[in-house]
This record gives structure tokens, C-alpha cells and sequence, in this order.
């Protein structure tokens, strides 16, 4: 049996660090393992603008433990106000590496997101142009619309006609949840990819909702019946180049999470890197791990792999169930199996 793996040092392509002392507390546990994260621009109020970007990048730069070598990846959230050249001028100067698309209410802090998509037509356009990657949170919000079917309309819907308006536009959907997501991706179009998270390589609706509610599973999009979870797991353990690794790492602090109302969020940083290990084992497919977390984002974004890299080792990791800060705790994914695989 192998004792070790070791891979390029991994990349998480959506990530959210919040902001203060929430930052300073998560921040560790993506640094220590990876080397280059999207940060998501949802904070309250959100990163509209390139001085918020340079100005939220350097609050990132500031918590970064000594020791690690990290670079955040900024992004823009898009509303219907956003200005082309800001964005263009953002991305000339480096600063951004992706504009993030949420529909008007999906999710945690969505309030300023898009509802007329033809308010941001101009936007995509220029995004197009300078081959700026587009990340969208695909579910639409119409109250006809079951949660369980989001994401599957948000593609009829919504991207579809978007990538159809806008050629060579760039789209990365984000934590993929659906087999028709994954089968609308796998049409092999270069210039569309998915994420897909930890949390739905290993859940299903079930571990939601069976024996009694779990509000640390609920997460957005949230996650559907076992043949979904079975696709998701088939197209990250593929090895296929348009698949590959986004946390979407989303700590709340456990009485926002066990409210009647909770919050939507699955904080996997602690314990991502043992979990992916042992699912990608569990399928045969741990040299495969390699390009789902270290190889296909680099390669779809337009950067080298990186050069250092990560060791994992045959022993049980050790991780705290929560983290402190100084909200209160977070509680860390439960993956409900025993884990093999240590950093
Ligand atoms: C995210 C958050 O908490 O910011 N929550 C989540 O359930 N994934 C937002 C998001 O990515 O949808
Ligand atoms: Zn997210």
C-alpha cells in the first residue's frame, strides 16, 4: 500500500475568507496548504470596485501566517452598476483574475447582484474581449422554481443565453452540484469549466435532512440525491481538464449556522486536502488527484502549476472539530467516514 503521495501544491478556485478577525482565524488552514486561492467578493458590502479589490487584497496579504507563501486571486462582484473599464483597468493591472456573478438573492450576501442581465451585457462584452473569466453562482431564485432544480434551470435559463449573446466569454460554473451541470460542462467547450467543492463529493441531500436536520451540511447550492453526488464524483476523479478543485470554503460561526433561519456554508479548509485523498482512493483515481487540485485550474486561468508541492501521508489527520475565533466558534466539515490521509 502506498505510504505517501505527493503532488504540485494545490490551488482553490473559489474560496471565502470573510473579513477581520473571521479572516485572521480561517485564513490558516488555506494557506498551509494551498497556494493560490479565488477569493470570493461576498463580504458585507460586497468588493464592487477595484480600490475595494486592492483594498480587501491587502487586508488578506496582512493575515497571512508568516511562514506561508499564498496568493490570493482577487475577484469583482458583479452588480448592475459595475463599469466596464474598471474591470478592464482592474485586470490590466493584475489585480483581479475573475468578475463573480450572483443572481439577485442565491445565496449569503447576494442582495446586490444581477437581476436585469441586460444592465451587465456591456460588462460581458469587455470580459470577452480581454478573455476575463466569468464565475457564477448557477441557481436562479424565481419562487416557481424548486432549490433542488436551481441549477439545472440557471443553465437553460440563464447561462446558456448569456454564452449564446456573448461569444468567447470565459465561464467557470461554480461548486457544481447537478449531472446536468456536469454533462453541460463535459461538451468540451474550452472556454467553459466547473468547480466542485469537497462537501458535495461526499454528501447527498440525505445527510441533511434524514434523522433529524443538520445545519452544518446546508450549504448553497445545496446538495441533491445520491446519482448527483455519483456524477460529481465520476467527473472530479476523471481527470478531465475542465473539472477541478473549488472549496467554496464558507465559515459561519455556529450560532448563525443553528438559527431558524441559518446560514448557508460547509467550512472544509481545515480538513479539504484529507478528505479529497481519501475520496479520490476510495475511486481507484489518487493519481488523479494531482489534476483536480493542483493541474486543470491553473490551466484553464491562464497560470503555471505550481512548483512547490504537498505531501500527503498514510495517517490519520488531526484537526479540530471547531475553530475559535472571536465571533464564537466555526464548526469544521464533518465528512462522517474515518480519514486515512495527513498533510
Ligand atoms: C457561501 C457563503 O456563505 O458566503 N455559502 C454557501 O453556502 N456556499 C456563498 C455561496 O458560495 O453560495
Ligand atoms: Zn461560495
Amino acid at each position: 500500500m502506498t505510504q505517501t503521495h505527493t503532488i504540485r501544491r494545490p490551488d482553490d478556485w473559489h474560496l471565502h475568507l470573510r473579513d477581520g478577525d473571521m479572516l485572521r482565524a480561517v485564513l490558516p488552514y488555506t494557506s498551509r496548504d494551498f497556494a493560490r486561492a479565488i477569493i470570493m467578493p461576498n463580504l458585507v458590502p460586497p468588493v464592487v470596485t477595484a480600490a475595494d479589490a486592492r483594498a480587501y487584497r491587502d487586508r488578506i496579504i496582512a493575515a497571512i501566517p508568516g511562514a506561508d507563501d499564498f496568493t490570493p486571486l482577487m475577484t469583482l462582484y458583479l452588480t448592475e452598476d459595475t463599469d466596464p473599464a474598471d474591470v478592464a483597468a482592474a485586470h490590466a493591472d493584475g489585480l483581479i483574475a475573475a468578475v463573480k456573478l450572483y443572481p439577485a438573492g442565491a445565496t449569503t450576501n447576494s442582495a446586490s447582484g444581477v437581476s436585469d442581465f441586460t444592465k451587465v451585457a456591456a460588462v460581458f462584452d469587455k470580459m470577452a474581449e480581454i478573455g476575463l473569466p466569468l464565475c457564477t453562482h448557477g441557481e436562479v431564485t424565481d419562487a416557481d422554481v424548486d432549490i433542488f432544480d436551481r441549477e439545472a434551470v440557471f443553465i437553460d435559463r440563464v447561462l446558456e443565453p448569456i454564452r449564446r449573446d456573448h461569444p468567447g466569454l470565459r465561464v467557470v460554473m461554480e461548486h457544481i452540484t447537478t449531472s446536468d451541470a456536469v454533462d453541460y460542462v463535459k461538451t468540451g467547450d474550452t472556454n467553459l469549466a466547473a468547480t466542485i467543492t469537497t462537501h458535495h463529493l461526499v454528501i447527498n441531500r440525505n445527510h441533511i435532512l434524514a434523522g433529524g436536520i443538520k445545519p452544518h451540511y446546508y450549504c448553497l447550492p445545496v446538495a441533491k440525491r445520491e446519482t448527483h453526488r455519483l456524477a460529481l464524483r465520476a467527473a472530479a476523479t476523471s481527470g478531465d481538464s475542465w473539472f477541478f478543485l473549488g472549496t467554496d470554503s464558507a465559515p459561519h460561526t455556529d450560532a448563525n449556522k443553528l438559527l431558524p433561519c441559518g446560514c448557508a456554508g460547509c467550512f472544509t479548509a481545515p480538513n479539504t486536502m484529507s478528505i479529497l485523498a481519501e475520496v479520490f482512493e476510495q475511486d481507484g483515481a489518487l493519481d488523479r488527484l494531482e489534476a483536480f487540485t493542483s493541474l486543470n485550474g491553473p490551466a484553464f486561468y491562464g497560470l503555471p502549476p505550481n512548483e512547490a508541492t504537498l505531501t500527503l501521508i498514510r495517517e490519520m489527520p488531526d484537526y479540530p472539530a471547531h475553530i475559535d475565533t472571536a465571533d464564537g466558534p466555526v464548526t469544521v466539515f464533518d465528512p462522517a467516514m474515518p480519514l486515512n490521509w495527513s498533510v
